[in-house]
């Protein structure tokens, strides 16, 4: 313990409280310190003034207000009630007005509302509350700046000493709130699609699609959703670079009337794999090496050389498509397969796509690497200026709809994620236009938090079979309980506009619930409530066969890897097969003899450029 004995300033022992008079006699273990430490300056913060005192008067606020800020758009504000003014008798005290709201805690003379703003939502069967009631919280705070727990915070720049130099208090509850909260600020990064950004928007239908779906956001023309939008980086940590090859995340999020819809695409319209159960093989070997943390491009290939089914994706990734620099200049797919159904109970097979309005525009790889080490936010801070300078990106939703007796005829399993449909054959039919407008005012809370699904879906919407979405219908809200909790849903971002009314209740961070003690059904103590929705229920479908792990019958891997590449100009063709040889003639040559076979079973030409540029690489 270290303390000063004599001529102290009063004020010095406040800071401390050290209890002993200056002359009483020290413990052996006790540090006598008898010169004044003159180097010291002493703020007046510490003890006679509070900090919120010493401010000049412009820079104090009208009222300390801790928010949850405005996750969405205007139109999403149905989290707030239309009558946000007068709210409902109980929810008086704890939802403020809507100018009281302020997006940081503040240190402020007069507290106006409630320190603790709950946002809740219309027609709330679900309470979002706070206790105790906000008048008497505003008794018990002095103005100002205040804890997690609502206590006075007089200062927040010097921690709880005993004497000037000495060592910090346990007691010092405010240092330990702040920094145990900060210990705490990350949660862990997505296992995939870690780096990324979005923004927020609205899209708004072209046309009613009644013939097709019976999704009420696509029921007339007109018709506005609001919208987020987050685009990622597939396999690099949450701050790697924007412009390394991978493809892009494209995951869009309604907020329809009829719950959350998302659509968790990428950039590029096949993936490298058709079955969900090697999921996770692909993303460990493009992952670092569990050896030491490096990225290994050979792990990668040894994967695709006994995977014959990425030669399609291979023939995407490795052209220029697979290195970008700003998401306003990426198209959008689902990959995956969907069913539309109408009121009728028809069903088509859907494809989506998202086409930028801004054109699709690519770098090549030496411009991706230079970039990489000198601009990697390059992407992130495309998008964010471009919003905030009012000049907002917009993306056409476009469909490719398929009829079960027109999948039945083609050559190739129209659910297996490795292919793409014929335009030709199955024409892109326009749905509506996308506009981000928004930016998050808070990226931690509206876009880090936030949690995307392909199983989110609404009525009018079904999964098809495809391996790959079935698959991934389970990994997401799983991964999300583990990344955000279990009570993910319950967070602005991810709440929908239709609030969750059923008998789950309780779990970690609770804070929106269901006052019914009635948590179960069937009941008639509340009457049977909640009762099922009486929403039309399509047909059922017809299902039945063996149990087995089955491979689809008709693989055809290469066909279309073969197109692709005889569609592409001859620049994109030499970039294609120089970019695949930088990395493959580095591998082991049974791994350089499998892919090479793939390759030529796709196109002549394509092998033979890429065993071109591999001697070229021998050779340097
Ligand atoms: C069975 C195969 C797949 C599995 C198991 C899987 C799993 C995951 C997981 C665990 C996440 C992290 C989610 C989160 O932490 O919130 C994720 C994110 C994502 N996945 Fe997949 N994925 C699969 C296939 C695909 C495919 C085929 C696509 C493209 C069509 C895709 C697109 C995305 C996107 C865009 C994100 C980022 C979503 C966001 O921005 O939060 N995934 N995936």
């Amino acid at each position: 313990m270290t303390i000063y004995n004599s001529g102290e300033r009063d004020h010095m022992n406040r800071v401390g409280r050290s209890s002993r008079k200056p002359n009483q006699q020290l413990s052996p273990n006790a540090t006598l310190i008898t010169k004044k430490p003159t180097s010291l300056s002493f703020s007046p913060m510490a003890s006679e003034l509070s900090f919120q005192q010493s401010l000049p008067a412009a820079e104090k606020s009208p009222g300390a207000v801790w928010s949850i800020p405005d996750m969405l758009s205007a139109e999403t504000s149905a989290y707030v009630p239309d009558d946000a003014a007068e709210p409902a008798s109980e929810l008086r005290d704890v939802v403020p007005r809507p100018e009281d709201r302020m997006a940081l805690p503040v240190m402020s003379e007069t507290v106006q509302s409630a320190p603790v703003i709950v946002e809740t939502v219309q027609s709330a069967p679900v309470i979002v509350e706070a206790m105790p009631s906000a008048s008497m919280q505003k008794r018990s705070t002095a103005g100002g700046m205040t804890d997690s727990a609502g206590h006075p915070i007089p200062n927040d720049t010097s921690s709880l000493t005993v004497g000037v130099d000495g060592k910090i208090l346990l007691e010092d509850l405010h240092f330990i709130d702040k920094l145990s909260h900060f210990d705490r600020e990350r949660i862990p990064e997505r296992v995939v699609h870690a780096k990324g950004t979005g923004a927020l928007g609205t899209f708004v239908a072209y046309e009613g699609m009644q013939r097709y779906t019976s999704a009420d956001f696509l029921r007339e023309k007109g018709r506005e959703t609001p919208v987020l939008v987050r685009f990622s980086t597939v396999i690099g940590g949450r701050s790697s670079a924007d412009t390394v090859r991978d493809p892009r995340g494209f995951a869009t999020k309604f907020y329809t009337n009829e719950g959350i819809y998302d659509i968790v695409g990428n950039d590029l319209p096949v993936f490298f794999i058709r079955d969900g159960i090697k999921f996770p093989d692909v993303i460990h070997s493009l992952k670092p090496s569990p050896e030491n943390n490096l990225r290994d491009p050979q792990r990668f290939w040894d994967f695709v050389s006994l995977s014959p089914e990425a030669t399609h994706m291979i023939t995407w990734l490795y052209s220029d498509r697979g290195t970008v620099k700003d998401y306003r200049n990426v198209d959008g797919f689902g990959v995956n397969t969907y069913v539309w159904v109408n009121r009728d109970s028809v069903r088509h097979f859907v494809k989506y796509h998202w086409k930028t309005m801004q054109g699709v525009e690519t770098i090549d790889r030496f411009e991706a690497e230079q970039l990489a080490g000198s601009d990697p936010d390059i992407a992130v801070r495309h998008l964010f200026e471009a919003i905030k300078n009012g000049d907002y990106p917009k993306y056409e939703l476009c469909v490719q709809l398929m009829s079960e007796e027109e999948a039945e005829k083609l050559s190739f399993d129209p659910l297996d994620d490795t292919k793409t449909w014929m335009e030709d054959k199955f024409p892109l039919m326009k749905v509506g236009m996308m506009t981000l407008n928004k930016n998050p005012k808070n990226f931690f809370a509206q876009i880090e938090q936030a949690a995307f699904c392909p199983a989110n879906i609404v009525p009018g919407v079904e999964l098809s079979a495809d391996k790959m979405l079935q698959g991934r219908s389970f990994a997401y809200h799983d991964t999300q309980r583990h990344r955000i909790g279990v009570n993910f849903t319950q967070l602005p971002v991810n709440r929908p506009l239709s609030p969750p009314l059923n008998n789950q209740r309780d779990g970690a961070m609770t804070f929106a619930f269901n006052p019914s003690p009635i948590n179960y059904s069937p009941n008639s103590l509340a009457d049977n409530q909640p009762a099922p929705s009486d929403i039309p229920v399509p047909k059922p479908e017809y299902a039945s066969g063996y149990i087995g792990r089955f491979v689809i019958p008709d693989t055809d891997d290469f066909t279309q890897a073969g197109e692709r590449y005889r569609s592409l100009s001859d620049l994109d063709q030499k970039h294609l097969c120089d970019n695949i040889a930088v990395e493959l003639w580095k591998c082991r040559q049974d791994i350089v003899n499998r892919v090479m076979g793939y390759f030529e079973k796709a196109d002549r030409g394509f092998a033979q450029g890429v065993m071109r540029d591999m001697e070229k690489y021998r050779k340097m």
